[in-house]
């Protein structure tokens, strides 16, 4: 607005003020033709669509929703668009239409979004390039054909803070959100209840991530399910995921990993975070782990439930290429702080935590406790066919073995020395050897360092010279 030589428009001061007056008029009636109020779905098409042209592009448009809205076709906001939709009211899809973001970016707050349907992200679809960020927003009954039953993200971004899905479903994965090929989503309080992957495909009844990464703090998942993997969360194909101050109640799956499957690689991370009530039908009440690493600190997990793993089940992933050679992705766990109490296995090994394989690592670190936990096999706290080490301040108190050996611990195929160092073991009970720990050696016995064993005896087993059992006998 200034003349080249710093001489705004080179007129005197009265003219001038009286042009920038006009100029500012004319700012605002070109903001007011971007933003607007609607109250039906043609006025929301027309709004949204405006947003795109080359009068809006550049900015954000601000549509003012002021009636509850049925759409009557899909509504797309087209590429370098930013519209932001705000309630408090409700968009329904009528059972048939959503939201399409192509490369612009949609906020949504103060909304309900309800009955939305499309092949995939039955309430949003948001394509590349694209983001989302909705807050103070619920989604309700949105279904997906597909993957993402309220929001599918592909090579896009998705943020969410106080957001609630209820009731949300997806044929494959992702009963609530489905991310893929390098999504990243961001999940800050948000609550998912009874959220639902209805086929036994894949997985994740509440957020699948492919390819893709994922934050999620202060957020519940409440009773979701998968008919698969991953009752509430499917972590595969290299994603990384991290979880704290967060609450996993009551989700179940129909395969293995009641809570969380971590499947080929990629990394979960939990912190401060409760797993209560969580059921797999067969492996990892909580946690199913089938290639990748797993860090958890601080967690609890109560009344874990699955067949063998009663919380947590690790797996080497035999991944077959095209080719049909296969590889196998190990499964690497590291445990601090954790809490497992009354967790089972019903029908085999690990009440706690099993390593079901030779492939897998766990460390059972500092100040895990294993408490009430029971498994009709062995191990009623934890159950290990890898390489497991175990840290200071082990806690292993009223576990049960039922028909096996190690009421606390069942370590096989232990190579070099195992050291068990300030652990207490107290109340194990086992049917055959190792009421506190047995150990199944390769090589020489373990040194065991400090361990403080209320109510155990520490002894070898006479049956075999390369087995150790330590605790009283079973039963
Ligand atoms: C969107 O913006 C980018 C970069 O500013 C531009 O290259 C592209 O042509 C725009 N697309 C449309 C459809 O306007
Ligand atoms: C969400 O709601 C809270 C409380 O009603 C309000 O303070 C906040 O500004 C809202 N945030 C957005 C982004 O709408
Ligand atoms: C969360 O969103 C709801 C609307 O869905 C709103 O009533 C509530 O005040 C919000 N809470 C916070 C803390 O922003
Ligand atoms: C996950 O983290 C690993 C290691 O930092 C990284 O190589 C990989 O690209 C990440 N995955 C995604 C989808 O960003
Ligand atoms: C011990 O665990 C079982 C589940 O295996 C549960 O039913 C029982 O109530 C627990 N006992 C205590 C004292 O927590
Ligand atoms: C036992 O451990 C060794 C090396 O630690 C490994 O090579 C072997 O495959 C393991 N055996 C079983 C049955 O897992």
């Amino acid at each position: 607005m200034s003349g080249e030589h710093g001489q705004p428009l080179g007129l005197p001061a009265p003219v001038r003020r009286s042009l920038l007056a006009v100029l500012v008029v004319a700012v605002a009636v070109a903001s007011d033709a971007c933003d607007a109020s609607v109250g039906d779905a043609a006025a929301l098409a027309a709004a949204v669509k405006r947003a795109g042209s080359d009068a809006c592009v550049g900015r954000t448009s601000t549509v003012a929703v002021t009636a509850d809205i049925a759409l009557a076709a899909p509504v797309h906001v087209w590429a370098n668009a930013s519209v932001s939709l705000v309630g408090p009211r409700a968009i329904s899809g009528a059972g048939d239409h959503g939201l399409f973001v192509t490369r612009g970016r949609l906020a949504l707050s103060g909304l309900r979004l309800a009955d939305g349907a499309a092949a995939s992200g039955g309430c949003v679809f948001v394509g590349a390039g694209g983001s989302l960020a909705a807050s103070n927003a619920s989604f309700v009954r949105c279904a997906a054909a597909n993957y993402g039953g309220a929001i599918y993200a592909s090579g896009a971004e998705v943020a969410l803070r106080n957001v609630s899905f209820a009731r949300t479903s997806a044929a494959y994965v992702g009963g609530a959100v489905s991310a893929t090929t390098r999504s990243s989503v961001r999940v800050v309080d948000c609550t998912f209840e009874a959220t639902t992957v209805t086929r036994a495909a894949a997985g994740g009844g509440a957020l699948a991530l492919m390819m893709s990464e994922a934050t999620i703090v202060a957020s519940a998942f409440l009773g979701t399910r998968s008919a698969a993997a991953g009752g509430a969360l499917y972590v595969e194909d290299e994603s990384n995921c991290s979880v704290s101050r967060s609450l996993f109640r009551a989700t179940s799956a129909a395969s293995s990993g009641g809570a969380v499957a971590l499947v080929g690689g990629g990394s979960l991370a939990v912190e401060d975070t409760v797993f209560e009530g969580a059921a797999a039908k067969r492996s990892g009440g909580a946690v199913l782990m089938s290639g990748g690493a797993a860090a958890a600190v601080g967690a609890t997990f109560d009344r874990c439930v699955a067949a063998v793993g009663g919380a947590v089940h690790l797996e080497a992933q035999l991944a077959t290429s095209t080719s049909g050679s296969g590889t196998r992705i190990a499964s690497d766990l590291d445990l601090r702080r954790c809490a497992f109490s009354s967790c089972r296995a019903t029908a085999g090994d690990g009440g706690g935590v099993s390593l079901g394989d030779g492939g897998s690592t766990a460390r059972v670190g500092d100040d895990t406790s294993f408490v009430n936990c029971s498994a009709s096999k062995d191990g009623g706290g934890v159950a290990s066919a890898g390489r497991a080490t175990l840290g200071r301040g082990l806690v292993f108190r009223g576990n049960v073995a039922e028909t096996g050996g190690g009421g606390g611990a069942y370590l096989r195929n232990v190579s070099g020395s195992l050291v068990v160092r300030d652990a207490v073991f107290a109340e194990n009970r086992c049917r055959t050897s190792g009421g506190g720990l047995f150990v199944e050696f390769q090589a020489s016995k373990p040194s065991v360092v400090g361990a403080r064993a209320a109510r155990s005896r520490w002894r070898d087993s006479p049956a075999r010279a390369r087995r150790t059992a330590l605790g009283g006998a079973g039963t």
